[in-house]
């Protein structure tokens, strides 16, 4: 394992930490530019808004995809102009679009808001540049649109753009789709793009004039589990920038944008947690960790589902769910010899399992086991209010070998 010296260094400190390799990110940043070609990139926020991380992020050119009015702000804290922060996000209030009017793009997510927006910018006496989320008539895997809490139905939309003529103080500058997360397969991602390219042409067509931007949103998936294979993100790149082409004269000038979190930090960054007491109770032997449900919910919501849901277990229900095998829980002790343990956490619950009769180097108290895959939707989705716990630090390696909090 990857920085395990500096790791353990770490854990004379903490119970149980999150930790970050700020290299990691950069290198899974520059993949991305470098394989997608002329494509812009937005960060979503939600994924990890450590700032150290965000700083990172946006210093390699990305711009933010913001769930919130806080994030939003984040985003304008690190120098971010607001044609690159797209906020999107559904039943926003008046204060949220208030205070994300001037410093972002916002993204319409029904047109109730488009009335609600079109209402605060004519207070303001401005014109507000705007996006529109829809719910297209396809699906991620090409099949017929389903219905969707997030967005306009495609369908509606159409008969809806004729009023767009009353409107004064808004003007649709761009489109915005998210279907899915996490997918691997480069084939479903470019099926899905080309059908999105398609669907900003029709768009365009009907309002009469050029968007400035068509945002994809996200899909681009890692391997979590061991069998998982990476998605060839140069293969996809390279269809994708040739659909481009094909489509210069409709599209041309028009940004195309994708959104990732998972994909920049997700395998960054390791949650590390400690062997607080070891008992063995009628056969089974017990290793209590610290924090895990609460510190890093994502294991144990995984055993959850998959303990209860035998069989037709669901692994869409992204960020929360992954899939089976999706954490390695490494143990950083020298010790060879194995027993079969079972791994949980120190809440009042016996839902908090990360692990069932699994083989294990032994274990002792005060050892410590890392677990892979958590640098996005970790630590932001972990519930630390649940019997008042203290929440896991977040450190974060920069590329000069120094260790800092990510959050100072
Ligand atoms: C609209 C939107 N964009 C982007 C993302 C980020 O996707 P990823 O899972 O790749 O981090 C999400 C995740 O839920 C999302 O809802």
């Amino acid at each position: 394992m990857e920085n395990k010296e500096m790791i353990l260094e770490q854990a004379k400190k903490y119970n149980s930490f999150y930790f970050y390799d700020e290299s990691k990110i950069i290198s899974a940043a520059n993949r991305l530019k470098e394989d997608f070609n002329g494509i812009e990139f937005l960060y979503s926020l939600k994924s990890n808004p450590a700032p150290a991380i965000v700083k990172t992020i946006v210093s390699q050119g990305f711009g933010a995809d913001a769930a919130s009015l806080e994030e939003v702000k984040l985003a304008k804290r690190f120098g971010l102009p607001p044609e690159k922060i797209q906020y999107s996000a559904p039943g926003k209030s008046k204060v949220d679009i208030e205070g994300a009017l001037a410093i972002s793009t916002i993204i319409a997510d029904s047109t109730n808001e488009v009335f609600l927006i079109e209402e605060m910018a004519k207070e303001r006496n401005m014109t507000a540049e705007i996006g529109i989320r829809i719910n297209p008539n396809f699906t991620f895997l090409g099949d017929e649109g389903i219905s969707s809490k997030f967005g306009i139905d495609e369908n509606q939309m159409y008969e809806w753009i004729p009023k767009l003529s009353t409107l004064n103080h808004i003007k649709i500058v761009g489109i915005h789709v998210h279907l899915r997360s996490q997918e691997l397969k480069a084939e479903v991602l470019e099926a899905y793009y080309k059908k999105m390219l398609l669907l900003a042409i029709a768009f365009q067509e009907a309002i009469g004039y050029r968007l400035t931007f068509i945002n994809m949103g996200s899909g681009l998936g890692i391997p979590y589990a061991k069998k998982d294979i990476p998605l060839d993100t140069k293969y996809l790149g390279e269809k994708t920038f040739s659909f481009m082409k094909d489509f210069q004269e409709k599209l041309e000038g028009v940004k195309l944008i994708l959104e990732t979190g998972r994909y920049v930090v997700g395998e960054s960054g390791y949650y590390i947690t400690r062997v607080m007491d070891k008992k063995v109770s009628m056969g089974t032997t017990f290793i209590i960790l610290h924090n895990t449900l609460n510190g890093f919910i994502r294991p144990s919501l995984a055993q959850l589902v998959l303990h209860y849901a035998k069989e037709n277990t669901p692994d869409g229900s992204e960020p929360l769910f992954t899939s089976k095998d999706a954490f390695q829980f490494v143990p950083l002790t020298e010790e060879k010899e194995e027993e079969e343990v079972t791994l949980m956490g120190n809440l009042c619950t016996a839902s908090d399992v990360i692990a069932r009769d699994m083989m294990m180097p032994k274990l002792n108290v005060g050892d410590f086991i890392a677990i892979s895959n958590a640098g996005s939707y970790g630590a932001v989705l972990s519930p630390m209010q649940f019997s008042w716990q203290s929440p896991p630090p977040q450190l974060i390696l920069r590329c000069d070998g120094s260790v800092m909090d990510a959050y100072d």
